[in-house]
């Protein structure tokens, strides 16, 4: 698969839908969801993620604010639950009809929330029309990520400001487990361009038979070309986990789930709950997380 194109990322990301959210999305009712939500507030507040540190939650009220590529519709959710008036599109229907159902559920709540399919590399909506961009871990999945970040400044309103998260190429994640752990000792760097996408990955109650098409790293470098359009750009390091190293990190995870526990705010965004971190990966994730947290205004 040299050049994988829209048919191979919504393929990928409809089946991990099955995997992940499936058994989820069955089982939710309003007053599962909206306690979901809230635990969900509180797990990136424990993180310190983008969504709680970057999202000006508090001032989200009347606020339009699309978000692209919302998966299952976990930040979304919360973001309506603040008040902002959301717009959420994702190229999978699935993961764009599971975000729907929980607007639905929400009722009042999410007063004038709506969510497509739609592909972020082509977005339906006129110029200078939202507040806020936000997209979390998305667009290095997208074959053309320039022309993605093109559309979020051209539908922000002036003034407007872009919240998104991409991999971090400067992180333990990449060279240690992906290119040293999966690149080089398990062979997948010699199978060509998209090897990055194929080594990676993803959790799921189901085996993953469908490989992911595309993955990119950026540099702090590689982020402010891509922003370049933008002005007052801020960028942040986050998330770090010794479960992600291959082979021994799953000896780890049992060992912080038994140590730390777990957190139910993973339902919506992972379909389970959430290993809790060690301070000390808390700490790791600012100097050498995978994760870019990144802000930009368009003037
Ligand atoms: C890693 S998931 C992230 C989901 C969600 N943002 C979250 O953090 O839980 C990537 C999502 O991006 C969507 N996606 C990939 N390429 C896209 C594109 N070109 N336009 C819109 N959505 C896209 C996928 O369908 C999937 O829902």
């Amino acid at each position: 698969m040299s050049n994988p194109d829209k048919q191979d990322v919504k393929k990928f990301w409809g089946s991990l839908y099955d995997s992940l959210y499936e058994d989820v999305d069955r089982d939710m009712t309003r007053e599962k969801l909206i306690a979901s939500i809230d635990d969900l507030e509180d797990m990136f507040r424990m993180r310190d993620f983008m969504s709680v540190v970057e999202m000006p939650l508090d001032d989200l009220a009347g606020k339009r604010v699309l978000e692209i590529g919302p998966g299952a519709g976990g930040h979304s959710a919360l973001f309506a639950r603040h008040g902002a008036i959301m717009t959420s599109a994702d190229i999978t229907f699935d993961r764009a009809r599971s975000t729907q159902a929980k607007f639905d559920l929400m009722g009042e709540m999410a007063q004038g929330a709506q969510a497509l399919q739609s592909d972020g590399e082509n977005l339906p909506f006129a110029d200078d029309t939202f507040d806020i961009v936000y997209s979390n871990g998305v667009l290095h999945h997208t074959p053309d990520t320039e022309r993605a970040i093109a559309e979020v400044y051209r539908v922000l309103k002036p003034g407007g400001q872009a919240v998104i998260m991409l991999y971090c190429k400067s992180s333990w994640h990449y060279w240690v487990n992906m290119v040293i752990g999966v690149g080089i000792l398990r062979g997948k760097l010699i199978t060509g361009s998209n090897w990055l996408g194929r080594a990676t990955e993803w959790g799921g109650k189901k085996q993953q038979t469908v490989a992911n098409p595309i993955t990119r790293c950026y540099t702090a470098g590689g982020i402010r070309k891509l922003f370049s359009a933008f002005t007052d750009i801020t960028l942040r390091k986050g998330e770090f986990y010794f479960y992600l190293i291959p082979g021994l990190g799953r000896f780890y995870r049992r060992w912080q789930i038994k140590h730390y526990g777990t957190h139910p705010g993973g339902l919506l965004v992972y379909g389970e709950p959430w290993p809790i971190q060690s301070p000390l990966e808390t700490r790791l994730g600012k100097i050498m997380g995978f994760a870019w947290f990144i802000t930009g205004r368009k003037s």
